[in-house]
Order: C-alpha cells, then sequence, then structure tokens
C-alpha cells in the first residue's frame, strides 16, 4: 500500500463535469481503493485569483460536495473511511507555516522557471500586476506535499513540474540541515488521462466554454446537454449512414454505456437504422444510470450540513496526526525548539506508556440529575464497586439526552483527569463517548463487564 496524496484547487467554480470526472477524480478514486489516500481542497491555493468572499464560500462548499459525493457513491465505505479527506485552511495554518521556512531554502530562479508564474507573466506582460502569492505557489504546494511524506502524488501534467519543484525543494532542505527529513516525492501522471472533449466535439469539455455534461444538475439540465451535443455532421436524415469516428455521443458512450449494447448501436447507426435522438437517449439513460450511486449522495450530502462538517473534522483530525508530526520534526531541526521552548501540549503521537497513564474504568450510574441552572448538564453518580463511587458531570441534554438515559447501565470513564468545577461543583472523571455521524455523542456502554475494572 503506498501514501498517495493530491490536492484540488477550488478556482473553477467546483462543480464537476464529466471530463474532470474522467480526466482526474476517477483515476484517484481508483487509487484510492488499494492504497493510503490523502486528498484535500487547497483552498488557500485559490487565493491567488479569488479574492472575493462569497466566490471564495461558495466555490469550496461545491467543491467539497461535488468531490464527496463522488467518493462516496464509487467507494466502499470501507474504502471511504480509510481515505483522508480535508480542507488546507482547517489545519491551523501548518502548510503556510512550513511554506514560510521552505523560502528560505527556495532559490528565486526556481519559481522564476514555473509555468503558472511564467504562463502569467506572458499573458499580464508586466511583473507588477503579478502578486506574490502566485509566485510563490509552488512553494506552498511543497509544503502541502512534504508535510505528508507522499509516495505518489497523481497530478495533471501542467502540474508535473511543481511537483518536481517540490522535490528539488526537499533535497535542498535535507541538505542545508543535513538531514533526510523530507521524503523525495514523485509526480505520477495516470496513463489514461487523455482529454474529454466537450460536446461540441472540438475543443476541450470545460465549464468557461459551455460544452461541458454535467455530472449533478438536475435531469432536464443534463438532457438537454446530452441532446445539444455534437454527433455527425454528414447525417441529415437517420436512414443515412452514421459515422462514429468523432461523434461525441459515440465517445462518451464507450465511458458510460453497456459495452454490447454501445456496439451494437454503432452498428446499427453505420448502417443507417438509428437516429441521433435513439443514441442520445441512450446516453442519457447510461450517464444517470451510472452516476446515480453519486447523486444520491449528493442529495444526502446536500441535505446534511452536519454529516459533511463530521467528515471534514475526522479528515482535519487524521491529517493533523501526520501533518503535525512532521513540523514538530522540522521545527526540531531547523532550531526553533530550544532550552526555553515550552512542551508541546498538542502532542500529535503519544507514547505506549502516555497511553498506559490514562485510568479508564467500567462504571455503573446509580442516579442522575439535570443541573437546573444550566442546559446541558447531568450530574451522575457512578458506582465503581471496590474502587469506590464519583460524581461525574456530563454536558450532554442539548443532544437530547436525559438524566432517565444513563440510570442503571454500565459506561466507561476516564477517572485520573485533574478534577473540574463544574457549576461550583467537583467533576470527578469524564465518561467516554464517540461521536454518531450527524456529532451527537453516543456512549460507550460497558454492560457485563465488572465494575472498577481497568482498561489495559
Ligand atoms: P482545467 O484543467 O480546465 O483548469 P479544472 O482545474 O477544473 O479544469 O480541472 C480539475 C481536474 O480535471 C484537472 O486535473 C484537469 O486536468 C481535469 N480536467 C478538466 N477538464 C478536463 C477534460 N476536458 N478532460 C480531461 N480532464 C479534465
Ligand atoms: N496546484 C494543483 C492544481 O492546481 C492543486 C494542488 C495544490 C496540489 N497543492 C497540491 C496537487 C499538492 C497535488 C499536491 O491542480
Amino acid at each position: 500500500m503506498k501514501r498517495i496524496l493530491s490536492g484540488i484547487t477550488p478556482s473553477g467554480d467546483g462543480t464537476l463535469h464529466i471530463g474532470n470526472y474522467l480526466g482526474a477524480v476517477k483515476q484517484f478514486i481508483d487509487m484510492a481503493r488499494t492504497n493510503e489516500c490523502f486528498l484535500f481542497v487547497a483552498d488557500y491555493h485559490a487565493l491567488t485569483t479569488i479574492q472575493n468572499k462569497g466566490q471564495l464560500q461558495k466555490n469550496v462548499e461545491a467543491l467539497i460536495l461535488n468531490e464527496l459525493s463522488l467518493l462516496k457513491g464509487f467507494l466502499t465505505p470501507e474504502e471511504f473511511n480509510r481515505l483522508v479527506f480535508y480542507r488546507q485552511s482547517d489545519l491551523e495554518g501548518l502548510h503556510p507555516e512550513l511554506q514560510t521556512i521552505l523560502n528560505n531554502v527556495t532559490p528565486l530562479g526556481l519559481l522564476k522557471r514555473a509555468h503558472a508564474y511564467k504562463d502569467k507573466l506572458a499573458k499580464e506582460t508586466v511583473e507588477d500586476d503579478i502578486n506574490v502569492g502566485l509566485f510563490s505557489y509552488p512553494i506552498l504546494m511543497a509544503a502541502d506535499i512534504l508535510l505528508y511524506k507522499p509516495d505518489l502524488v497523481p497530478v495533471g501534467k501542467d502540474q508535473k513540474q511543481h511537483v518536481e519543484i517540490a522535490r528539488d525543494v526537499a533535497e535542498r532542505f535535507n541538505r542545508v540541515f543535513n538531514k533526510q527529513l523530507f521524503k523525495l516525492p514523485e509526480p505520477f501522471i495516470p496513463e489514461s488521462v487523455a482529454t474529454v472533449l466537450g460536446t461540441d466535439g472540438k475543443r476541450k469539455m470545460s465549464k468557461s466554454l459551455g460544452n461541458i455534461i454535467s455530472i449533478f444538475e438536475s435531469e432536464e439540465v443534463i438532457k438537454k446537454q446530452v441532446m445539444g451535443t455534437y454527433t455527425d455532421p454528414t447525417r441529415a436524415h437517420a436512414t443515412d449512414l452514421g459515422h462514429i469516428e468523432g461523434n461525441m455521443v459515440f465517445t462518451y458512450l464507450d465511458f458510460f454505456g453497456e459495452k454490447e449494447k454501445v456496439n451494437q448501436m454503432k452498428k446499427a447507426y453505420g448502417e443507417g437504422q438509428i437516429g441521433d435522438i435513439e443514441v442520445k437517449q441512450y446516453l442519457y439513460e447510461s450517464l444517470l444510470h451510472y452516476f446515480t450511486p453519486a447523486r444520491k449522495q449528493y442529495d444526502e450530502l446536500k441535505n446534511n450540513p452536519e454529516l459533511v462538517k463530521e467528515i471534514l473534522s475526522q479528515g482535519k483530525e487524521k491529517a493533523m496526526m501526520i501533518a503535525g508530526t512532521t513540523m514538530k520534526e522540522v521545527r526540531e531541526t531547523i532550531g526553533l525548539v530550544n532550552a526555553y521552548s515550552s512542551q508541546d501540549k498538542k502532542k500529535s503521537t503519544i507514547t505506549i506508556d502516555d497511553f498506559g497513564s490514562v485510568d479508564i474504568r467500567v462504571g455503573k450510574v446509580e442516579t442522575a440529575e439535570h443541573i437546573e441552572k444550566s442546559e446541558k448538564l447531568i450530574r451522575l453518580h457512578v458506582d465503581f464497586g471496590a474502587f469506590g463511587k464519583r460524581i461525574i458531570f456530563t454536558g450532554v441534554r442539548q443532544f437530547g439526552y436525559t438524566g432517565e438515559y444513563f440510570i442503571g447501565k454500565q459506561f466507561f470513564f476516564v477517572v485520573n483527569l485533574q478534577y473540574r468545577k463544574m457549576m461550583g461543583e467537583e467533576s470527578q472523571g469524564m465518561i467516554m463517548a464517540v461521536d454518531s455521524m450527524d456529532g451527537k455523542p453516543l456512549f460507550i456502554s460497558g454492560e457485563t463487564l465488572p465494575l472498577g475494572s481497568r482498561i489495559r
């Protein structure tokens, strides 16, 4: 299993079409089935071109929804849970922090040779019209990559050079600080990525050219896009012999139709036995059929923002474990940590001994009372058998829990926390819970286990 990392810039409007799917998303999904994959929304990167609050919000929201729907729609739940999907800016400034450090081992010349900058220069002609964000974009991208030490970075052809710059920067850092800290990343350009032509049959499918077939639009919109697709201009009547080559309906059907049926249709079309409407109708049906799981996910996620937030929050936590560890290593390596540094309180990893120092025990709730002055708190009287009794507060009434729910049941409690004052009273521990998909805490049952027994 390899570690794969890629980012997507929300510079377009965030909605995806079948060109994006076939050209990029599908390859990533295939890799995610058998590898450890990190995929993030590069929202800091979008700032090089988008400097408008509403637009940035809208693009990022749409991109998150579109990507997640495809990933959830086509991956099994197990594959999806292995994938780490997160938003770059959620990582508490970690990516820009590494960028700031890498700035200092990056020669100016390296950036001046970067395509993104050179292309812009060619278009805008004066350097003064180009912002520094765009200029240093490859260093932010290097930080995005190096923090996670991936084996492969799948990107489109246009991004290959940026991954090579990241490699170069990593090499320089390792040399300057005399430590093999960063893994040198490899760009990976999936073979099968060919540019998908648009419904005009002439140019690359692209939102700005209006020649797309959407994935998540209404059925009416998709039908219209399919019906407007370029077929065979030499054909005036359905009985004329049709051409398959360059006929976009068949190009798309090769991806989305059923092989046998498509072959039959190609034959019949070539012999003048079926018309455009028939093949287009079949393309429309095939597309809806193919994307049904993703479109279902789209409706579900769109109606459930809490679920999307939960996925992003879990992604952030998982990403933080890896990126936080690398960042700590970087700070130590370059000398930011010294005799006066305070202990890093937010450790991203802990030792087995650290974990062993947490005392978690099974307790039975005897009685429970609501704290009237509070909207959340419940006071639990917990019996730990030979280990004694404790009063432990939990703030969960806002999730619909009442004291009744807890009484007579057994749960797990952390019992060696410093006591904490809650509404003037001491809480002598904490009940353990996990988050459900919608963020509501679910309590871990300790039924049938001996009271006071300890997790080990
Ligand atoms: P663009 O490449 O036009 O700037 P995006 O940045 O929105 O479009 O594309 C996101 C991803 O989808 C990129 O990896 C890009 O290569 C891929 N992609 C976009 N349009 C197509 C297309 N018509 N055919 C194949 N891949 C495409
Ligand atoms: N620059 C990439 C693009 O425009 C997106 C991106 C940002 C990225 N950071 C990355 C891709 C890190 C791979 C790895 O497509």
